[in-house]
């Protein structure tokens, strides 16, 4: 979502003339826009600030602009603590940096963070002609947001405290982007919401006066001519619905592979992080879906030390695993973050015990990534083609993982292409065009 919001950002800014560079140097204004989903991001942003520091003692006309989640949730006492900055600007003001940007000029430092409930993400048509040469790496897959903060208030999450209330966007508005992304030649669009499943429900989206739902937007945005690959993340599991399951038997563009955050395998952390299910509800959900799609990819987040992990919760953190076999998965160590629940809860893990249950989950979800994509040695699969090399391409299969192919002819990125598997790695796999798939086994 903060990629998206980059590109809207630097979008808005080549609009009004300005030119992007990445090199900072020649920059006349640097926007870093921020994460603060875990301490670790957190402390990127302040190192870097850290080092601006120094370029603006160097440079006093240069102009700082911190945006995003950390410029949300640290506001006023940023622009006290870092006199180089020159503006803050809150994750639902973003679309406002130009105008800013002008009154900083006139008047001086600015903080923007105002955050309303009754926020409407504004209409914004990309003009792919005036996207930033960086962020348009792949023009042929881009992010749209569908919706953006989040009800759920999970207990150790800051995103519904500086991204604010669940909000879907308008219908019209995302499949008008949807077209003219399509029309500019995009083939793979990737619908991003905190939680798009319930895509809708907070602020009752309807057509004709029925309630317009995210399984309704997956088929409208299918049937627009010319789009290849719909992806969509992130689904919270208790609002995953068989309506939404079924489109991945249903919708043929749709890409069979879902991220599916569980965040720990014991309903006793479950609960203490307000996720709202049990694990016996979300293995329904899991079956389910396999049911429907049995080759659809599970990708899953989890975080390892919740306040009050036993070894026996743990325990059952690993159980999940083997019981789900994710293709992939995010693991991190539990971080404190200001102003959640959790921060305040008793029973924190030490940071030495964190570390061993975080490496022991990733070496058996390694394992198991490995053993999953040796099931697809041997066999032909579609790839989109996201870059060119020497030996032939890289590109992504519908199960998202990334797949290095050998081939002398030459295609474009953006191409699908079927290639041949033949071997496996913990993260990628590699392949060949199919009519020297024999040359390869031999
Ligand atoms: N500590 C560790 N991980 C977190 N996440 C969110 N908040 C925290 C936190 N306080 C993880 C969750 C979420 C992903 C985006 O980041 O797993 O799904
Ligand atoms: Fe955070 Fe939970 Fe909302 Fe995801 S669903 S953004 S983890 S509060």
């Amino acid at each position: 979502m903060n990629e998206r919001d980059s590109e809207i950002i630097a979008q808005s800014l080549m609009e009004q003339g300005n030119i992007e560079t990445y090199d900072v140097e020649s920059a006349d204004v640097i926007i870093i826009n921020t994460c603060s989903i875990r301490a670790k991001a957190e402390q990127k942003v302040m190192s870097m600030l850290g080092v601006l520091r120094q370029k603006k003692k160097l440079r006093p006309d240069l102009k700082i602009c911190v945006a995003g989640c950390v410029a949300q949730q640290e506001g006023s006492q940023l622009l006290e603590r870092m006199p180089h900055i020159d503006l803050v600007v809150g994750t639902q003001n973003i679309y406002n940096i130009p105008e800013l940007l002008d009154k900083c000029n006139k008047e001086g430092r600015q903080i923007v963070t105002s955050m309303s409930d009754s926020y409407q993400i504004p209409k914004f048509i990309p003009e792919i002609s005036s996207l930033p040469s960086s962020l348009t790496i792949a023009p042929f897959k881009k992010f749209v947001t569908i919706m953006q903060g989040c009800n759920n208030f999970c207990t150790y999450c800051v995103v519904p405290y500086t991204r604010g209330r669940e909000i879907s966007r308008k219908k019209d508005d995302i499949i008008d982007e949807v077209k003219v992304l399509v029309d500019a030649g995009v083939k793979e669009i990737t619908l991003l919401g905190q939680n798009v499943n319930s895509y809708g429900k907070a602020n009752k989206v309807t057509q004709n006066d029925s309630p317009y739902s995210f399984p309704a937007l997956l088929e409208d945005i299918a049937q627009i001519s010319g789009i290849k690959r719909i992806r969509f993340t992130t689904s919270h599991p208790k609002d995953l619905s068989h309506d939404l399951m079924r489109c991945f038997r249903d919708v043929e563009v749709l890409c069979r592979q879902i991220h599916l955050p569980v965040q720990s395998g014991s309903d006793n952390i479950l609960l203490k992080m307000n996720r709202k299910y049990c694990i016996s509800k979300y293995m329904e959900k899991v079956d389910a879906l396999r049911s429907y799609c049995p080759e659809i990819a599970i990708t899953t987040d989890m975080i390892i030390g919740f306040p009050g992990e036993t070894d026996r919760d743990f325990e059952k953190t690993m159980d999940l695993l083997e019981h789900v076999r994710y293709d992939g998965s995010f693991s991190f160590k539990y971080s404190d973050r200001p102003g959640t629940k959790s921060s305040g809860l008793p029973d924190k893990i030490p940071e030495k015990i964190k570390s061993e249950r975080l490496s022991r989950f990733q070496k058996r979800q390694n394992q198991i990534s490995l053993e999953k994509n040796k099931g697809y040695v041997g066999k032909i699969l579609p790839v989109m083609v996201e870059s060119i090399d020497k030996s032939g391409f890289q590109g992504r299969s519908e199960f998202n993982h990334v797949v290095h192919v050998l081939s002398n002819i030459s295609f474009t990125n953006g191409d699908m292409i079927d290639v041949f598997i033949y071997h496996a790695g913990q993260h990628s796999l590699k392949a060949c065009m199919p009519e020297d798939a024999q040359k390869m086994q031999t």
